[in-house]
C-alpha cells in the first residue's frame, strides 16, 4: 500500500497551506504580528552576535538567517496589511494606507536588505556587518514611521 503515502502527504500539505492562507485572510493582524515576532526572534539572536556581546556560532547564525529569509517576503507581508486592518490589538498606524507606495517600498527595500545579507553572511561577521546594519535600519525606519508606541 506504499503507493498511497505520497498522496496522503500531498493532501496534508495542501490542507496545511490552505489553513495558513485562510488564517491570513481572516486574521491578517494576528498573522502579521506573528511574522514580525519571528523576525524579532532572529534579530534578537543576531544583534548580540554582531555587537560581539555573544560569541559567534555559525549554526546559530545560519538558523536565525534562514528564519529572516523565510519571513522577509515582501509580497506575503504586504498581503497581511489589507486596507484599514486596524484593531485594539494592532499598533499599525493608519498612515500605512495613506502612504501605501512608501510603505510597500520600505517593505521591498527590507526584503532586499535581508537577501543581500543572506548572500554575505557565510563570509563571517566582519564581511557581513554592513549588510546586517542595513537590516536593523529597515526595521527601525518602518517602525518609527508606521508603528505606534502605545499599547
Ligand atoms: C515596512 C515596514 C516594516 C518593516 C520593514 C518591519 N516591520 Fe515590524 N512592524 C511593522 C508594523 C506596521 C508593525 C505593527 C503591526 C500591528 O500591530 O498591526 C510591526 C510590528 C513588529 C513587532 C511587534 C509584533 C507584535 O507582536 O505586536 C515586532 C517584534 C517587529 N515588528 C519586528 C520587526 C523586525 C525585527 C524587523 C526587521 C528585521 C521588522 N519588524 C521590519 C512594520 C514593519
Amino acid at each position: 500500500m506504499k503507493v498511497f503515502y505520497p498522496f496522503i502527504a500531498v493532501t496534508l500539505l495542501i490542507t496545511a497551506l490552505q489553513t495558513k492562507a485562510d488564517e491570513s485572510v481572516n486574521n491578517p493582524i494576528e498573522v502579521r504580528k506573528s511574522s514580525m515576532k519571528a523576525l524579532g526572534k532572529s534579530m534578537k539572536t543576531l544583534g548580540p552576535i554582531y555587537t560581539q556581546k555573544r560569541p559567534f556560532n555559525a549554526d546559530v547564525v545560519k538558523e536565525a538567517t534562514d528564519r529572516l529569509l523565510d519571513y522577509a517576503d515582501s509580497m506575503t507581508l504586504l498581503h497581511l496589511f489589507p486596507e484599514g486592518s486596524l484593531s485594539d490589538d494592532s499598533k499599525s498606524k493608519p498612515d500605512i494606507w495613506d502612504n501605501w507606495n512608501e510603505f510597500s517600498n520600505m517593505m521591498l527595500d527590507f526584503e532586499k536588505n535581508v537577501s543581500d545579507f543572506g548572500m554575505v553572511v557565510g563570509m563571517g561577521l566582519e564581511a557581513s556587518a554592513v549588510e546586517f546594519k542595513h537590516i536593523t535600519e529597515s526595521c527601525s525606519d518602518c517602525h518609527k514611521k508606521y508603528r505606534t508606541k502605545r499599547k
